[in-house]
């Protein structure tokens, strides 16, 4: 039996022995209790509470508006949904990287008022010192390299990180510091393939990518990306296993001419 079918819960450690066992890890986003069920009933090992929320269900531009009470209204209703996948949270923008003592607060409500069981945040050497707090108060962190969406402004654009060997370089010492100093995995976003690939094997950690390649651990998408939800996002690492955002507005446009021609409701669905 797999190591996900033998598991009643995904754990830290269960991811732990996935990646010992050659066993692929399945991650998707999810930010309510509607869509968190169907995602963890479909057998998916960790849903993570993206602050692509921001994108994806509030329509901002970037990730950096979110606000931890936000972020925790999502992640409340994703735990409640939950039987089987650990919850992951992101920290939101501003609520971790200044300060030790606020990151360790920001994960402290994360943990409290959502019930989540692990927190994710972006950087390497830079973020150290919070990661570490966190981490003392026996918080599960999740890191995030490569593409880090909250540094937007910094980079100014979008596209694949760590093709020159100095940022390569760098994104692999900081893979190793946040493998030391206690994270249980790490997100690994459009990087090259090949990078990616080497420090999954270098790590005992589980890497979950995104735009990085089958050498990753495990894979992670954002939901209504992959659901065709959102229709204007194409990257090439994005596959789409739905095109629902047309299927639903097919099915809404049926609803309307039904009411409008007087077809709904009919006998039968009334009393
Ligand atoms: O916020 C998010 O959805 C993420 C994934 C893209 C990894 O961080």
């Amino acid at each position: 039996m797999s190591v996900h079918a033998s598991a009643k819960r995904i754990t830290t450690q269960v991811l732990q022995e996935m990646k010992h066992n050659g066993e692929k890890i399945a991650m998707l986003t999810a930010y309510d209790y509607s869509m968190a069920r169907i995602v963890d009933g479909a057998g998916v090992d960790v849903i993570l509470v993206g602050d692509s929320a921001s994108n994806v269900m509030a329509g901002h531009e970037t990730t950096l508006p979110i606000t931890l009470d936000q972020m925790i209204y999502h992640a409340a209703g994703v735990v409640r949904a939950a039987k089987k996948a650990l919850v992951v949270v992101d920290l939101p923008f501003g609520t971790y990287q200044g300060n030790s003592k606020e990151a360790l607060n920001s994960a402290i409500r994360i943990m409290k008022e959502s019930g989540a069981h692990a927190v994710k945040l972006e950087g390497g050497a830079e973020v150290r010192e919070s990661i570490e707090r966190i981490l003392t108060a026996g918080i599960p962190v999740m890191g995030h390299l490569g593409l880090t969406p909250q540094s937007i402004y910094k980079f100014g654009t979008y596209t694949v990180r760590a093709k020159e060997e100095a940022e390569a370089e760098e994104l692999k010492a900081n893979a190793q510091l946040l493998e030391e100093i206690g994270c249980f995995s790490l997100v690994l976003e459009k990087v090259p393939a090949k990078l990616a690939t080497a420090v999954s094997a270098d790590l005992h950690i589980p890497t979950i990518g995104i735009g990085a390649g089958a050498g990753c651990d495990g894979q992670v998408l954002v939901l209504p990306d992959m659901l065709g939800i959102t229709q204007d996002f194409s990257p090439r690492f994005l596959r789409r296993y739905l095109d629902m955002g047309q299927q639903m507005h097919d099915a809404i446009g049926q609803y309307v001419a039904d009411v409008r021609s007087k077809d709904f409701p009919n006998e039968s669905e009334q009393y």
